[in-house]
């Protein structure tokens, strides 16, 4: 099974950034520990601050994917053309965040991922990311 990780803007950051609410560990340590976690499933990671190259990363990964978890941050709440992507491919998405975006400001409340997801995964931290990978193996 081929799994995507797919990270938008400021997600490069995690571990430096507002540790409060995201938490002290860097990315690319915790996909050290997923990969070692789910040995039997292909992990791929992409990171990108910019709308577009997430927009080309999901229609690359929806033809040659099992699954991709999709973590959209800030442009979660503002981009139609992530959504649209979205609708565009098969290949089922499951759209996390770290933080409980509903226990967060209003706007955070919006998402043009989620009418498009397989499902939503919000609130645990990093676990986040473990528990999609999960869900895939249901
Ligand atoms: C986030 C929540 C978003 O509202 C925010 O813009 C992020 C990260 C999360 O993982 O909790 O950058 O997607």
């Amino acid at each position: 099974m081929k799994i995507s990780i797919i990270n938008g803007p400021n997600l490069n950051l995690l571990g430096s950034r507002e540790p409060q609410i995201y938490g002290s560990e860097n990315f690319t340590s915790y996909f050290k520990k997923l990969q070692k976690k789910f040995r039997d499933i292909e992990l791929f990671y992409f990171q990108s601050n910019i709308e577009g190259e997430l927009i080309t990363q999901i229609q690359k990964d929806g033809t040659n994917r099992n699954g991709i978890i999709l973590n959209a941050a800030a442009y979660t709440h503002t981009s139609v053309g992530i959504g649209d992507a979205i609708k565009a491919i098969q290949v089922p998405v499951i759209e996390v965040h770290i933080s409980n975006t509903f226990a967060r400001e209003k706007f955070r409340t919006t998402s043009f991922i989620s009418p498009n997801a397989k499902g939503i995964i919000t609130g645990f931290g990093l676990q986040v990311y473990d528990l999609a990978i999960q869900s895939f193996l249901l």
